[in-house]
């Protein structure tokens, strides 16, 4: 039978909690649709700082390239905040992403009827919300040259970054951006800030470029901050988003709220070729660290997305989606989306609740 290698990198704070919920959930599928998979654990982040003294070592690059596919937990905490640039956990996780070669991050909302209640937003504005984030992943300020710390003419000190795309980068993640709406609504908004930034006026003038390519895809265009107020006013305009790293990773987060809570969103981070890297889209919430509170969904939810992405099984993927709507659907909910009426539980008793489903559905084929 089938079989995969699949990188585990649970990092810090509540992602050594997640993951081990989503790693059950991988193995029981598997045994299900009859195909195998070995884990390699493998530290990332402050764990590795705090290990062997880098946030990536070099075999969890490794591990991670020659695996079919990676699931991340979440890096980052307090104890690290104040480590020099290259010892942070975060700079760990950005060179995985430029390691991998992963451009195109993509981040899914959608609100599910179990949960209209849990979004901040009132019920008619948030329930049938289905959007997807396409976030350019490797370029941008995050990875923009010049950069660094400096001294001005004044002698006052001075940090700076560069926003840059070329049009390689720009171009390839329109396409994806492209392709992604043609296969749900056939809308596609790019978002940018073309009234003042030259690396935005190139994005909006590629992306235009290449829309008739896609005849098929109605292309609109949107200024960031306008973007953002959009997305609580109304955000059922919107069906799927392309835009920069910077700006996928705030608009991002804002639509997760839509949903109910951070802790339901899944991505997945896509390369031309070579293996992708899944990973929630929160981060190590290190103020509910170890106190088995974490919301595991968003982890299981980019599991699922591994197995639709990263290995092409479907089915093993559509398991985990339905056993998430049926625990919800069975009323167990953790304290983020928790309401009156609900059944209040951990990370672990989450988790064992989904297995519970997946054992007791099968999805239609
Ligand atoms: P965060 O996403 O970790 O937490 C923000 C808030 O959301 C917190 O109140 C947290 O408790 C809550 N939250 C997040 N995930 C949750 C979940 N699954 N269930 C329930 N509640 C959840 O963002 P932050 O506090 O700004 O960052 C904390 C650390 O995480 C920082 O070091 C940051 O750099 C890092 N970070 C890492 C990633 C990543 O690994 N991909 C992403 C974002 C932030
Ligand atoms: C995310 C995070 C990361 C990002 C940080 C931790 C580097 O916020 O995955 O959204 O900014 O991309
Ligand atoms: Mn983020």
């Amino acid at each position: 039978s089938k079989s995969y290698n699949i990188t585990l990198l649970p990092g810090d704070g509540i992602g050594p909690e997640v993951i081990s919920v989503a790693k059950n959930a991988l193995q029981l599928v598997a045994s299900l649709e009859e195909f195998e998979v070995a884990f390699e654990e493998m530290p990332m982040g402050g764990a590795a700082l705090d290990a062997v003294g880098v946030p990536l070592p070099d075999e969890t690059l490794k591990s991670a390239k020659q695996s079919d596919a990676t699931l991340l937990g979440a890096i980052g905490g307090y104890k690290w905040d104040n480590n020099a640039k290259h010892l942070k956990p975060e700079t760990g996780l950005l060179q995985l992403r430029k390691g991998l070669q992963v451009f195109a991050n993509l981040r899914p909302a959608t609100v599910l009827p179990q949960l209209v209640d849990a979004s901040t937003l009132k019920k008619e504005v948030a329930e049938g919300v289905d959007l997807m984030v396409v976030r350019e992943l490797t370029g941008g300020i995050y990875f923009g040259k010049p950069r660094g710390f400096s001294t001005d003419e004044n002698g006052e000190e001075i940090g700076f970054n560069t926003e840059v795309y070329a049009t390689y980068e720009i171009d390839r993640i329109a396409r994806i951006a492209f392709e992604t709406a043609r296969k749900r609504r056939g809308k596609l908004c790019s978002v940018d800030k073309a009234n003042v930034l030259e690396a935005s006026m190139l994005w909006r003038k590629r992306v235009t470029a290449l829309a008739s390519e896609y005849p098929d895809v109605e292309l609109s265009h949107m200024y960031v901050d306008n973007a953002a107020m959009q997305l609580v006013r109304n955000p059922k305009q919107f069906d799927t988003i392309v835009t920069n790293n910077i700006f996928g990773d705030i608009l991002s987060d804002e639509a997760s709220m839509i949903t109910g809570s951070i802790g339901m969103l899944p991505s997945a981070s896509l390369g031309a070729s070579g293996p992708g890297l899944f990973e929630p889209i929160h981060g190590s919430a290190p103020d509910i660290a170890g106190q088995d509170k974490a919301n595991p969904l968003a982890t299981m939810l980019s599991a699922a997305m591994l197995l639709k992405y990263g290995l092409g099984e479907e089915k093993a993927a559509r398991r985990i989606e339905a056993a998430v709507l049926d625990t919800l659907n069975r009323g167990f909910r953790t304290g983020d989306i928790h309401s009156a009426g609900h059944k209040l539980v951990g990370c672990k008793e989450m988790g064992e609740e989904v297995l519970k489903s997946i054992d007791s559905k099968t999805p239609a084929a």
